[in-house]
């Protein structure tokens, strides 16, 4: 009677831990729910990471702005404020997609800042 007991328990413990090892390797197999912002799609947060903003920089920019030329506004005690505002002003300004603007005003802020 009470070896069955422990047995059934046994069983429905395993039972138990493949169900959640299942529920595991199902979840894990799914891609990441994609963020939507206003309808857009945003890009993973890693995207602009991976860019090279200096490199982008170069591409896009140098040849009318120096690295340094915007550094006294990413600097200013309001300094969010002017990173919001370089990228929207960067949305119809030069060459370089969104994605590529975040890296370029990532690396100009770095700069400025270090
Ligand atoms: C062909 C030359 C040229 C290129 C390339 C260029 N810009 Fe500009 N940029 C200008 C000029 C000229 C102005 C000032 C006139 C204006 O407001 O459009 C300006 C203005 C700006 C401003 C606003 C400055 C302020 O005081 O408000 C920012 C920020 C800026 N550029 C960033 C960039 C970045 C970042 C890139 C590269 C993606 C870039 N620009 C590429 C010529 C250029």
């Amino acid at each position: 009677m009470r070896a069955r007991r422990v047995r059934w328990a046994a069983r429905a413990f395993t039972l138990a831990l493949v169900g959640a090892a299942a529920l595991v390797a199902w979840r894990a197999g799914r891609p990441p729910p994609t963020p939507v912002v206003g309808g857009a799609v945003d890009p993973p947060a890693s995207a602009e990471a991976e860019l090279d903003g200096r490199a982008l920089h170069a591409r896009y920019c140098v040849r009318c702005h120096a690295v340094d030329a915007f550094d006294d506004a990413l600097r200013a005690s309001n300094q969010g404020e002017a990173v919001l505002d370089m990228l929207s002003f960067l949305e119809d300004h030069g060459a370089s997609d969104g994605v590529q603007d975040r890296a370029i005003v990532r690396f100009l802020l770095l700069q400025a800042t270090r």
